[in-house]
This record gives structure tokens, C-alpha cells and sequence, in this order.
């Protein structure tokens, strides 16, 4: 999902959604050969990248957001064939195939890339493969790596609950919502995620360490990557937070 810092955005049909999205890459592209930035986030599962991703479009409001889960939750919602495609993949842990997920970050990125902002991708690479295809599109010149030790992430798991159509994320031992079992923003039902069961999490960290954690040498090589360590998001932040201010100067 593309967080735009607007409400409305959520209440959005899906076909307009992509067509924002499609709008956001544009200017994300165009913005960097002016003074955009593109900064990925990558992470285990579970490890904290929307929790800082939410965070940093606070402090640093010209990112975009994109949250490659969120949007194939969202085409599982309405039941689209992506969703219909990406969902067996999703609910047993594994990762959906390349070709599906580069059409659906990339399709429309060709498209003349004019003006706008910067972007923050969450869950995109996760693959050599899509990291070669986004290079041939993007310069990436930011890259945090949240570096979160996996009891940690297993303990967090379980007891998160999110507003399925917002993907806003909530934990009742980190971030309770105001009202039990409620959206703050809607006071929508809170639900929990389909590949949060253990078994699936596990899939999900063997998987990032098989096939998403070499990534982390891939951008450490090109110079534009930063590890941040830590069990706490609201420590690493501030780390985050000053690395990110000196790089955006
Ligand atoms: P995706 O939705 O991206 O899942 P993920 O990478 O597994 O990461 P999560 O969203 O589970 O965790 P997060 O790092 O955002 O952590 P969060 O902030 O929520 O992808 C889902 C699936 O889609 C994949 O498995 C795959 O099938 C498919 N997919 C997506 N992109 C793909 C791609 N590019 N290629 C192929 N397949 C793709 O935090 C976790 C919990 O911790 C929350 O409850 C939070 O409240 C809590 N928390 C955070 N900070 C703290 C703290 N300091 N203290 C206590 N609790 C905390
Ligand atoms: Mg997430």
C-alpha cells in the first residue's frame, strides 16, 4: 500500500489505488534525478519494517510509502487474480514468484517518469532477480537493514493484529489499539494475518535467509546500505532517523 499521508487513500477502489501508485513511481524516478531519494527497507519477517516505515513517513513526510505486502493483501481482499494468484504462496510462507512481482511493482514504471517525490519501498527486492529489475528502472541510494534477532521476532508475531484494508499494525504488548480489537482510524474489526501462524513464520525466516538476506551484501556493495541492530524499534529509530537526516541533507 502506498501511504500518501491521506485517509481518503484507504477508502480508495483499487483500480484508482494503482493508478496512484503508478503516479507515485513516476514522480519517485523523475524526483530523483532532481532531489528525490528511493530508499528501500529491508528485514526479516516480522522485524519491524512497517513499525520503522511508519515512523519515518512522520519525520520525513516527502517519502511515499509502498508495502509490497500490503498490496497483495489487498488484491487477496477484493479477490483480484493476482490475489487469487499470490495467495497460496502468501499462506504457506513462501514467496510469490518473481515474474508476478516485478509485473506488479513494475509494469507501469516505464511509463516517462516526470516529477515527485521520494519513496520508501517495504518488502521490495526480495529477490536478485527483482533487485536487478529495479535497478534497471531506479537508482536506489538509500538502503536500511533492520537487523532484529529472530526470538524476538517470533514473540512480536503472534501478537500482532492489523486493519486488513489500511495495513495499519497494532501489538497489544507494543502498540495496543484504543479500543480493543478496533482500527483507531475506523474502529474496523482487527484481524490477524493468515502467514502469522507458526509454522508459516517459520517458512517465512527460513525463506528470508535463504533468498532475501543476500541481498543485504548487494547494496552494502554499491555503498548505500546501513545495518541498524536492536530489539527495540523505538532505540533503533532515532539511529535511523539521524543517518536518514545526514544522508537527506
Ligand atoms: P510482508 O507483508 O512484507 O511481510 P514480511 O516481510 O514477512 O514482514 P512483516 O510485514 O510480517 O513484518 P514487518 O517487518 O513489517 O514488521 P512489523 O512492523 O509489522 O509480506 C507478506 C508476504 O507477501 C510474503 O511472505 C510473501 O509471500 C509476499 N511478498 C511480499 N513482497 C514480496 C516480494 N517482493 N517478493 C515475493 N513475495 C513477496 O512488526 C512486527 C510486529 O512487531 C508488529 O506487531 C509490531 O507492532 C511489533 N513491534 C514492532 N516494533 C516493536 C517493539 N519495539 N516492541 C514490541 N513490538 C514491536
Ligand atoms: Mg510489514
Amino acid at each position: 500500500m502506498i501511504r500518501t499521508g491521506c485517509a481518503s487513500m484507504i477508502r480508495m477502489p483499487l483500480a484508482q489505488r494503482c493508478s496512484v501508485l503508478n503516479r507515485t513511481f513516476a514522480s519517485a524516478a523523475a524526483a530523483q534525478n532532481s532531489e528525490g531519494h528511493f530508499l528501500l527497507i529491508l528485514g526479516k519477517p516480522g522485524g519491524g519494517k512497517g513499525t520503522i516505515s511508519g515512523k519515518i513517513l512522520k519525520d520525513f513526510p516527502m517519502f511515499r510509502h509502498l508495502s509490497t505486502g500490503d498490496v497483495l493483501r489487498q488484491h487477496v481482499m477484493n479477490g483480484t487474480d493476482i490475489g487469487l494468484q499470490a495467495k497460496e504462496y502468501m499462506d504457506s510462507g513462501e514467496l510469490v514468484p518473481d515474474s508476478l512481482m516485478i509485473r506488479i511493482v513494475m509494469e507501469d514504471t516505464n511509463a516517462a517518469m516526470k516529477s515527485g517525490d521520494s519513496l520508501l519501498l517495504d518488502g521490495f527486492p526480495r529477490t536478485k532477480e527483482q533487485a536487478v529489475a529495479l535497478d534497471k528502472e531506479l537508482d536506489v541510494d538509500l538502503v536500511i537493514n533492520l537487523c532484529v534477532p529472530t526470538e524476538t521476532i517470533v514473540e512480536r508475531i503472534s501478537d500482532r493484529w492489523i486493519h486488513s484494508p489500511s495495513g495499519r499494525v497494532y501489538s497489544y504488548s507494543y502498540k495496543p489499539p484504543k479500543v480493543k480489537g478496533k482500527d483507531d482510524i475506523t474502529g474496523e474489526d482487527l484481524v490477524q494475518r493468515d502467514d502469522d501462524r507458526p509454522e508459516c513464520v517459520r517458512n517465512r525466516l527460513m525463506r528470508y535467509d535463504e533468498v532475501t538476506s543476500p541481498l543485504v551484501d548487494y547494496y552494502d556493495a554499491k555503498g548505500v546500505l546501513k545495518t541498524f541492530h536492536g530489539t527495540m524499534s523505538d532505540k533503533i529509530y532515532p539511529e535511523v532517523n539521524t543517518w536518514l537526516d545526514e544522508k537527506l541533507q
